[in-house]
């Protein structure tokens, strides 16, 4: 049997910093538990603008349809600012994920021990936390027709429709369901049913898939502003928050501060299990390109590491090597290791990128 394929698409900014420990944790995987992938790489974003005139190459594009999976590293940067907006770097990202149709987006948030004291929260709010994110990511005001800038009445009208058909909302609900039945079996929904149709019918169908086929998992709903409070509030109460593309790309941000560093969140696009028995998968840290501090060395790799962790456990099945991977990266940062994002209230020398890869291998080693 061949290896399963991973393409890579660093991208822009600290995207290729924080990828280039990715591959050495491939490459130790392979070495040292026999999990080998056959690993392509190619561009995304502004990198693939300054080459191809394009965010996103169709031969790029093509690849990423015929893969076992996908890493991304980070899009975008100042350079590209002022693009037109059909070519800016988002908008490769956003053909990837629409086209491979990863309508479910897995961003969870989990406090490590080590880092409850650097959260802009209280210990005692955040310390033990583990919820996940579950964003639709494929519809809503993110892709909704209409849109565009038109002309009205002698003055232009800025446009996006928020947009979602029952299929949609039933298949992201399912995912979200799903992945309950495998943590703490409760689901909190949330949208605006007070103020928006879409809302309503979101509700709506979340309610009916639960009742058919979901009536072991706890659901409850919640209007968005209210998730923001309360997830600010008191986090711990939630276990999996099923929320649109919009609402959810917001919660994502608030609830991955809870955890202390934006450097710290992996995620996984998912859609539709494929004849391979796989889903369509796409893997990429929640931070951005952090143009500031990118080609420095300062970055933290450890969001794009988890995100091959979720790779091993959701595309690969390797459930056990993604804890392997998950644990040593906990060791390290109970250890003392940090990159500059994770200098806490006791201060102390950062460490680079390069160091926090060899951190991890180090620990990944004593693993065995
Ligand atoms: C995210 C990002 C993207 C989004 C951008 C880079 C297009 O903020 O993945 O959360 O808005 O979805
Ligand atoms: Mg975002």
């Amino acid at each position: 049997m061949s290896n399963p394929t991973l393409l890579i698409l660093a991208g822009d900014g600290i995207g290729p910093e924080v990828m280039a420990q990715v591959e050495r944790v491939i490459a130790w995987f392979g070495d040292k538990r026999g999990l080998a992938f056959d690993v392509e790489n190619d561009l995304v974003g502004g990198a693939a603008y300054d080459k191809h005139g394009t965010p996103l190459h169709d031969d790029t594009m093509a690849k990423a349809m015929a893969a076992d999976a996908v890493l991304l590293g980070a899009v975008g940067g100042p350079a590209y600012d002022d693009l037109d907006f059909s070519v800016k770097p988002e908008r490769g990202l956003l053909r990837l994920r629409k086209e491979m149709d990863l309508f479910s987006n897995l961003r969870p948030a989990q406090c490590f021990d080590a880092l409850a004291d650097f959260s802009s929260l209280k210990r005692d709010i955040v310390a033990g936390l583990d919820i996940m994110i579950v964003r639709e990511l494929t519809s809503g005001s993110y892709f909704g027709e209409p849109r565009g800038i038109f002309e009205e009445d002698g003055q232009r009208v800025g446009i996006n429709t928020q947009r979602y058909t029952e299929a949609e909302i039933d298949r992201v609900a399912r995912s979200a369901f799903e992945l309950a039945r495998r943590r703490g079996n409760k689901v909190c929904s949330m949208e605006k049913a007070n103020v928006m149709e879409s809302g309503i019918l979101w509700r709506e169908v979340v309610t009916a898939v639960h009742k058919a086929d979901y009536a072991d998992v706890e659901l409850s709903h919640m209007y968005a502003d209210n998730g923001a409070m309360q997830l600010v509030r008191a986090p711990k109460q939630f276990d999996v928050i099923l929320t649109d593309n919009l609402f959810g790309d917001i919660l994502s941000d608030c609830a991955a501060m809870l955890t202390g560093s934006l450097g710290m969140l992996p995620s996984a696009s998912l859609g539709a299990v494929g004849e391979n028995g796989r889903p369509k998968a796409l893997y990429e840290p929640v931070h951005g390109s952090a143009p500031d501090i990118s080609g420095q060395g300062k970055a933290n790799p450890i969001a794009c590491i988890l995100s091959f962790a979720m790779a091993l456990r959701y595309s690969f099945d390797q459930g056990e090597d993604a804890t392997r991977l998950e644990t040593a990266i906990e060791k390290v940062l109970s250890g003392g290791a940090r990159t500059g994002d994770l200098m806490g209230p006791e201060g102390g020398k950062p460490i680079s990128t390069t160091e926090m890869g060899d951190a991890i291998l180090a620990a990944l080693d004593a693993s065995l």
